[in-house]
């Protein structure tokens, strides 16, 4: 591999507490991890990302961090986390952590010191503000509800978190918090990790004057990310951690960016502003979303999609670079959301993956979607453990909206979808615990499962592992030119990618009928060789109208 190996590499994210236990507390584990890294590697994966495994209070599963040189407790010791290290360099894979200094944990000692006094030396590491007119300094609303500003009793100030209450922000005007992350980051990548996911990163520049959002009609607080996303020393800050960090290391970076558009993503990533590798954009996350928000639920419509990814490829097609996902812990199910998770469940799912793995990027599979596994609807709210969630249903409830309604956005949106514990086999629990798990696993892992994907040459995991092995195989899915075709054709995605001599031509039906396909003439009568395809016929006759069923996807190579 060359220095750009991570554009060739493709990421797989483990969401630890979910993934696998080893000891029967039912908490996911460091050792659980190790036992499957033989299943990753035959898959075919580069990377690892893992979510967070540091010492924390877990109000946000792991992202509020109460220390961050040291392993949670649930997950196991420095010890555990060393093997693992070394048994994914065994296997020629790479291990990138998460960093989350946006905020850290309101138990770290830099903000139990803090609270002390206005004086304290850690003060200035969190954001204070005096209340203006008895109520907090903006009217901002917190991402998981609320106000995003907490009273405190001693001082009488308020702290930011834009998150929870227990996740304070950071302040990174302080240069002295700025140089204590990164020592915190030497001392991980010294230890011989191979990069970092940054969370929410372009949220760490805060405005220099805190004003109030518009609130929507009939609601209290406001919206502050305007304010607070892509802030005014944004760049600043990436290329000073770049300068003193990064660039002294052959690392991977990829930063979460709520609100990053492909003219910001271009500064994000372009090689020579030296800041970072790749951006995780929200766009195309968006797009089922109504005017109210992510919980406000709307059809997805296959143009706006199109439309959108195709934005964004052209726009890092000659610099910087894209990440490609539809699925992570924050995410419902892809295979659900977008696809059919029923009769059409395993064609769906291959058909999902070959619009995302034939793109220019690199391709992030989050656990369990390799399996094709589905959303969650837990019959009541108790069984729900993700604090956004949990606090949505409460303020729905406290307006009075009613509970099938609000469950019908759970549903469809809550990020505990995706939490729900990896599907291994069809023993109790699906194998992933011989213990009570943290939260239930779905009861279609009787069918969806790792040793049954295993046993079937076509499931979604062998369709996977195709997919990683011609990205590896052919240089046009690498680094081909992209154009987009029926750009209005509201059921087909259909893209091609362009090197040299070679076309990759890549058909997708997202609809659940026969759709009919013709090839672009200039395609029509030229030496093609179909890569791949989720359904049995291998028609590879290019010359006239295709057939496509239901879902079906097919790659053909054009020479
Ligand atoms: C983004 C993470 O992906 C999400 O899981 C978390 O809740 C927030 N950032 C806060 O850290």
């Amino acid at each position: 591999m060359n220095e750009n190996w991570w554009k060739e590499s493709v990421v797989y994210q483990i969401y630890p507490r979910s993934f696998m236990d080893s000891n029967g507390d039912g908490i996911g584990d460091l050792q659980g991890i190790i036992s499957k890294l033989d299943y990753l590697k035959k898959l075919g994966i580069d990377v690892i990302w893992l979510s967070p495994v540091y010492k924390s209070p877990n109000d946000d599963n792991g992202y509020d961090i109460s220390d961050y040189q040291d392993i949670m407790d649930e997950f196991g010791t420095m010890a555990d986390w060393e093997e693992l290290l070394k048994e994914v360099h065994n296997r020629g894979m790479k291990l990138i952590m998460d960093l989350v200094v946006n905020h850290s944990s309101d138990e770290h000692p830099w903000f139990i010191e803090a609270k002390k006094s206005p004086d304290n030396p850690y003060r200035d590491y969190y954001i204070w503000r005096q209340g203006k007119d008895g109520k907090e300094p903006t009217n901002w609303y917190s991402n998981f509800g609320g106000s995003a500003w907490e009273y405190d009793e001693q001082s009488k100030q308020y702290y930011l978190h834009l998150f929870s209450k227990k996740q304070p922000d950071l302040n990174w005007r302080n240069p002295s918090l700025r140089e204590d992350i990164y020592k915190m980051m030497k001392w991980w990548l010294d230890k011989g990790i191979d990069g970092f996911r940054m969370d929410v990163i372009n949220f760490i520049s805060k405005p220099d004057v805190f004003v109030d959002g518009e609130p929507k009609e009939g609601k209290k607080y406001a919206s502050g990310s305007p304010f607070y996303r892509n802030g005014p020393h944004i760049h600043d800050y990436l290329q000073e951690m770049n300068e003193k960090v990064l660039s002294q290391y052959d690392v991977m970076t990829v930063g979460e960016m709520p609100g990053v558009t492909p003219e910001l993503a271009q500064l994000y990533t372009a090689e020579d502003r030296k800041e970072l590798n790749m951006v995780f954009q929200f766009e195309h996350m968006g797009l089922d979303n109504g005017p109210n928000g992510k919980w406000d639920l709307k059809p997805l419509n296959l143009v706006d999609l199109k439309a959108n990814l195709t934005k964004w490829q052209k726009a890092l097609e000659q610099q910087g670079w894209n990440s490609l996902y539809f699925n992570n812990h924050d995410q419902p199910r892809s295979v659900t959301r977008f696809g059919n998770d029923k009769e059409y469940r395993k064609e769906s799912a291959k058909m999902l993956a070959t619009v995302l793995h034939m793109m220019k990027g690199t391709p992030y599979v989050y656990q369990g979607e390799e399996l094709g596994m589905t959303n969650i609807q837990y019959p009541t709210i108790d069984d729900y453990k993700d604090i956004e969630i949990l606090n949505f249903y409460r303020e729905m409830k406290a307006e009075g909206v009613p509970e099938a309604e609000i469950m019908a956005s759970i549903y469809a949106k809550g990020r505990d979808n995706s939490r729900t514990p990896m599907q291994w086999n069809r023993e109790k629990n699906g194998g992933f615990t011989t213990g009570t798990p943290w939260m239930k696993v779905n009861p279609n892992y009787v069918d969806i499962n790792a040793e049954e994907a295993l046993n079937d040459e076509n499931s979604v995991y062998y369709y996977y592992q195709k997919l990683i092995q011609l990205r590896k195989t052919h240089e046009v899915i690498l680094h081909g030119d992209y154009e987009l075709l029926h750009e209005e054709h509201p059921d087909l995605f259909v893209y091609k990618r362009i090197l040299n001599e070679e076309t990759l031509l890549v058909i997708c039906n997202f609809a659940e009928l026969e759709v009919f396909f013709d090839c672009p003439v200039e395609l029509k009568n030229r030496n093609s060789e179909l890569l791949i395809t989720n359904y049995e016929s291998k028609n590879t006759d290019l010359s006239s109208t295709m057939n496509l069923a239901p879902y079906e996807a097919k790659v053909f190579l054009v020479k």
